[in-house]
C-alpha cells in the first residue's frame, strides 16, 4: 500500500521528533484510522515496515487501544466508562440508556451507520464520572438527559 501525500508527510514531521521509529506507531495508526476509516490488513503491513516491526506487533497494538480498530464503524463512537469512578456514579447506567435508546448491543452499530456504541475501561476522566468519548471530544458528568441532548444534536449535524 501507498500512503496517501498527507499520511506520508505526518509520517516524514514525526519520525524526526522521536528516539525510535517505532514510537511514531501509534500516532499514525490514529491518523491511518482516521483517514480510511479502519486500520486494514495493508495499513498495517506498511506501517510495520516503516517502523520496523512486524506486522503481529502493530496487531498487538491495536488489540490493545479501545480507539483502534480494524473494521469500520459508526460515524460516531460513543465509547461508555464504566470503570471504577464512572461505575460509582451511574456509568452502567449510561452505556445502557446508550445502548436502548439506538438499539444497539455492546460494540454494535446502528443500522443507519451513524452511531456505535462501546463500553471502555478508564479514558482518564475519573473526576468528571461518569464520562464518555464521542470520537475524539470528551463529555462529563453525564446523566441521561445529557446523553439525549448530544445524541440528538449529532443526529443533527
Ligand atoms: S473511571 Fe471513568 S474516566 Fe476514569
Amino acid at each position: 500500500m501507498k500512503f496517501s501525500d498527507q499520511l506520508e508527510q505526518r509520517f516524514a514531521d514525526m519520525v524526526p521528533h522521536y528516539p525510535t521509529k517505532r514510537s511514531v506507531l501509534v500516532p499514525m495508526l490514529l491518523y491511518i484510522q482516521d483517514e480510511l476509516g479502519a486500520i486494514t490488513d495493508e495499513a498495517i503491513h506498511e506501517i510495520a515496515m516503516r517502523v520496523e516491526l512486524s506486522d503481529l506487533e502493530v496487531r498487538n497494538v491495536i488489540s490493545y487501544y479501545s480507539m483502534l480498530r480494524t473494521h469500520p464503524i459508526g460515524k460516531y463512537n460513543l465509547q461508555v466508562c464504566t470503570n471504577v469512578s464512572c461505575l460509582l456514579r451511574g456509568g452502567e447506567e449510561i452505556l445502557e440508556h446508550c445502548k436502548k435508546k439506538l438499539g444497539v448491543g455492546n460494540k454494535k452499530t446502528t443500522p443507519d451507520g451513524m452511531f456505535h456504541v462501546e463500553e471502555v475501561e478508564c479514558i482518564g476522566a475519573c473526576s468528571w464520572a461518569p464520562a464518555l468519548m464521542m470520537n475524539y471530544d470528551f463529555h462529563e458528568n453525564l446523566t441521561v438527559e445529557k446523553v439525549d441532548a448530544l445524541i440528538e444534536s449529532l443526529k443533527k449535524s
